[in-house]
């Protein structure tokens, strides 16, 4: 569905400006099956989903197990390492000698013992399997593996490391020992190998991170991009820039670290120097910033601008603001900035399925995520799973209807009655339903107390019947117009 207007869209905003004096502009617990496996690290937090995805490996001089930790990181998932029972000394790693593992390279059954076996392989979906090359083929320890599991309908992409040999036809004669997995082309990396092309790989290969990466013990989402992003932080559309450093002087001295701007709300600056002058190591700080629709022709400028303005190194997310002529472009030339160092994650914001399917295959890198409408008022049902399914995080603005329709929201009754019975606030259940939801929340604020009630949103949780009650309150009801 469309429900965008550019023309529309920039008519409203220069009005707005004008107004304005051209001031501003205008899930679920899921549990990760335990294993007692001690080989598969996994997140301990309970309110992760359970994983789809784990990397396997087998790595006797540290090259593979490096690749295959960038895999699991990227794509949060477990990892698992093949250990032999046995472990493979100097000597028995040395070629050409006749020792141990060449002699079990020249022996097709053999089958050196794995230490522990992964208890719960059931959960997973997809296997990532990295391996060294031995005398052009896979260590008989990965026929090992491969042998002691059923593979059926799980997905597995191999991959291998090698001085210079390729991949050549180690993956097909795996492929014969796991023939009801569904095996995807394997693929050889040198060892100096970058993350960010184990991403490209991935990303290639449309192996996604799983989905909803959320940690609610560490409050942070991991995005598609590899990087953590606070789950809750504040919008500054519409605060003046004195209102701006001072909201976010008062949510860096609560805790919060994420901050939403944009080009069009003309605070950029302030939000730069509230930053810098935190005291706060700037690692720690998320700051996201927005491509207005006029930049899109000169986006490459448009990002050193905002950088300067800012007066940040980096930006840690930039979102183009709105679909529109040149878009593309500009989308290209913020993939160039990443490439460049200049930001950490990009994005959109105003794209719903009709937009992204027409805008994601003309592009590299699939955004992190993506900023829409949404409250229990307009709830974007349809976008959401959509989104989520294609590994990228949602992120909602006008969390309590935007100005001006904030009241009705925060009294409606079925919200102040469930805030009544968790002793919270009706806005803190509107934004403790948006995280349940896998939607982090940027909530609009310059009164401090606000601030910090809304990061207050981990001492209590929405049952499966309260999350039903405010999903039950949607009316498609969108209150602006893109
Ligand atoms: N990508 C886009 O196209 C787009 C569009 C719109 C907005 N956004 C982003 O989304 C952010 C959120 O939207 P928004 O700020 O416009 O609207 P909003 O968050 O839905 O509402 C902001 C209003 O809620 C009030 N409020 C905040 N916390 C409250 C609390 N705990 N209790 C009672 N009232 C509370 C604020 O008043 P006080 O100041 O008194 O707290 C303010 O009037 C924006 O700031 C912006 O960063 C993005
Ligand atoms: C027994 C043995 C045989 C090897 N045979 C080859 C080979 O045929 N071709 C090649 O390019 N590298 C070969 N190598 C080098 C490894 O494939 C390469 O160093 C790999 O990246 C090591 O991965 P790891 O550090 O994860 O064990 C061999 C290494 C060993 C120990």
């Amino acid at each position: 569905m469309k429900r965008h207007n550019p023309l529309a869209a920039m008519f409203m905003i220069s009005l707005l400006c004008i107004l304005s004096a051209c001031g501003n502009e205008l899930k679920q617990n899921h549990t990760i099956a335990a294993t007692d496996n001690p080989t598969v690290k996994e997140s301990n937090n309970e309110d992760t989903v359970e994983k789809k995805t784990l990397v396997v490996y087998f790595s006797a001089t540290g090259t593979t197990k490096t690749l295959s930790e960038h895999a699991a990181d990227i794509l949060n998932s477990d990892i698992y390492e093949i250990v032999p029972a046995i472990p493979y000394t100097e000597e028995d790693l040395a070629y050409y000698t006749d020792g141990r593992a060449d002699q079990e390279q020249q022996d097709n059954e053999a089958r050196p013992a794995i230490s522990e076996p992964i208890k719960n392989i059931e959960q997973y979906e997809t296997i990532v399997l990295g391996y060294p090359i031995w005398h052009g083929q896979a260590p008989r320890i990965i026929s090992t593996f491969l042998e002691s599991y059923d593979f059926s309908n799980k997905t597995i992409l191999p991959f291998c490391t090698s001085q210079s040999s390729g991949i050549g036809t180690s993956d097909t004669n795996l492929h014969s020992l796991a023939d009801n997995a569904k095996w995807l082309e394997g693929r050889r990396f040198a060892a100096d190998t970058t993350r960010e092309t184990i991403k490209e790989w991935l990303d290639s290969m449309a192996i996604k991170p799983d989905k909803n990466a959320f940690d609610f013990d560490k409050h942070v989402v991991k995005l598609n991009s590899g990087y953590e992003m606070p789950m809750m932080g504040l919008g500054t559309y519409s605060l003046s820039d004195d209102e701006c450093y001072n909201s976010i002087i008062a949510l860096l001295k609560n805790g919060g670290r994420l901050i939403d701007t944009a080009y069009m709300y003309h605070n950029e600056a302030s939000v730069g120097r509230a930053v810098r002058e935190s005291n706060i190591a700037r690692e720690e700080i998320f700051v996201t910033t927005k491509l207005y629709l006029t930049q899109y022709s000169d986006a490459a400028n448009a990002i050193d601008e905002a950088l300067e303005r800012l007066g940040l190194d980096y930006i840690d997310l930039m979102l183009l603001h709105h679909p529109g002529e040149g878009d593309v472009e500009a989308y290209k030339a913020m993939e160039q900035a990443v490439k460049d160092g200049k930001i950490h994650s990009i994005g959109l914001s105003n794209w719903y399925v009709e937009e992204l399917e027409a805008f994601l295959p003309q592009i590299s890198i699939t955004p992190a995520l993506i900023q829409n409408e949404i409250h229990p008022y307009y709830q974007e049902n349809d976008v959401i799973p959509y989104v989520q399914n294609l590994g990228i995080t949602m992120q909602g603005w006008y969390p309590f209807g935007g100005r001006g329709h904030t009241s009705e929201l925060l009294s409606d009754k079925t919200i102040t009655t469930i805030a009544a019975a968790h002793n919270v606030t009706p806005a803190q259940v509107i934004l403790r339903w948006n995280l349940q939801k896998g939607v982090t929340v940027i909530p609009g604020s310059s009164n401090p107390n606000h601030i910090q009630e809304n990061l207050d949103l981990f001492t209590f949780e929405l049952s499966q019947d309260e999350m039903a009650q405010i999903n039950a309150l949607d009316r498609n009801e969108k209150h602006d117009w893109y």
